[in-house]
């Protein structure tokens, strides 16, 4: 081969592996990672990106060569010289890959092998999922089916210390649905009947989507959370406070059970309630239920309770019919009582 040839190859594979590159870092492809095991997963991405660039550099120089140096000539219908096998260049482009997609396995099995791995005294989240909501659960103890009971915590928007190993231990109570942060780079099913568990260790304060990725229903688009990241301290500090109805001392008070079962239950991550502190704006404003129970034209009590046991009974205008159908199934009498009597004290304080 020539030098000019060899030159010309050159400068080829400079330009492509430089679009290559270009393609590669200008979109922002990935969200910037926020757990050590995103920034491993990030790595193995950018090797194989890094090797892609390698090989598509040789082969578009070498086609946008053969294609210039070996087009055909005007009134030229011979054929091309036969030519046999080149063991040296068959060794080299069987050799190679080989050694690149093993570095490939090897590099990604140590990823998946230390992001399967919880690191020490783990911090143990149980994270619900149901239609079409997302609840996360602390210090919880694992009832007869698994599903977490006896919490000691529960919160619509999952809150997470820095720089400490976390398991999430998730419960589906209906159907599968999927857990994906972006920015933790880690997707897990969430399947009724088993609870998968995922390892995640945050490394970066922040806010960042809590986003099902699992076609789940009506509502499955609008299944949506938030993770915060906090600092430790106020991760402990938050994790003292507020803890859910019974405590300390005594009975719960009733309108106490009624407000902890709409957080529990993933209402709040749907509604708006000046009461239980909630901003969701999927569902109707529960601020309003005073009005929404004139336009039904019900007495409000029954018109709150038929609004939990048939959802679909009254549809507020411009809010989509997504609430499951089920929902008033998964609640005992009482718990029933309690949320409506916690909704219809709310809704009369809040009403003008
Ligand atoms: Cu839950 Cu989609």
């Amino acid at each position: 081969m020539r030098r000019g040839s060899l030159v010309q190859l050159t400068l080829f594979a400079i330009v492509a592996a430089g679009a290559g590159t270009a393609l590669a870092l200008l979109p922002n492809w990935l969200p910037e990672p926020a757990s050590r095991e995103a920034g491993r997963i990030h790595f193995v991405f950018w090797f194989v990106t890094g090797i892609c660039i390698f090989i598509f550099a040789i082969v578009a120089a070498v086609s946008a060569y053969a294609v210039l140096k070996f087009r055909r000539k005007p009134d030229d219908d011979t054929d091309g010289p036969p030519i046999h096998g080149h063991t040296g260049l068959e060794i080299a482009w069987t050799a190679v890959p080989a050694v690149l997609v093993t570095a490939i396995a090897i590099v990604s099995a140590i990823v998946l092998a230390k992001d399967d791995a919880a690191g020490a005294n783990p911090l143990r989240v149980d994270v619900v999922a149901q239609q079409f909501a997302w609840s996360f659960h602390y210090g919880c103890k694992e009832g007869a089916r698994g599903d977490p009971v006896n919490c000691t915590k529960d919160s619509p928007v999952l809150r997470l210390p820095v720089n400490r190993s976390v398991v999430l231990r998730m419960t589906s109570k209906d159907v599968i649905h999927s857990f994906w942060v972006p920015e933790f780079s880690q997707k897990q099913d969430v399947v009724p009947g088993i609870h998968p568990t995922l390892h995640i260790t945050p490394d970066r304060i922040g806010t960042y989507p809590v986003i099902c990725t699992e076609l789940c229903g009506l509502g499955h688009a609008l299944m949506r959370s938030q993770t915060v990241v906090m600092s430790d301290a106020a991760f402990q500090k938050w994790a003292r406070t507020g803890t859910q109805a019974g405590q300390a001392g005594g009975p719960p008070v009733q309108g106490q059970q009624g407000r902890a079962l709409f957080t529990s239950l993933g209402c709040t991550s749907c509604h708006t309630l000046a009461a239980a502190g909630s901003h969701g704006t999927i569902g109707p404003d529960l601020d309003k239920l005073v009005t929404y129970a004139q336009k039904a034209g019900k007495p409000l009590a029954s018109f709150v309770r038929e609004s939990i046991v048939n959802p679909g009974a009254y549809i507020e205008k411009g809010y989509p019919n997504v609430m499951p159908k089920n929902f008033g199934s998964q609640l005992s009498k009482a718990q029933l009582d309690s949320l409506v009597q916690f909704l219809v004290t709310s809704a009369k304080k809040g009403s003008p």
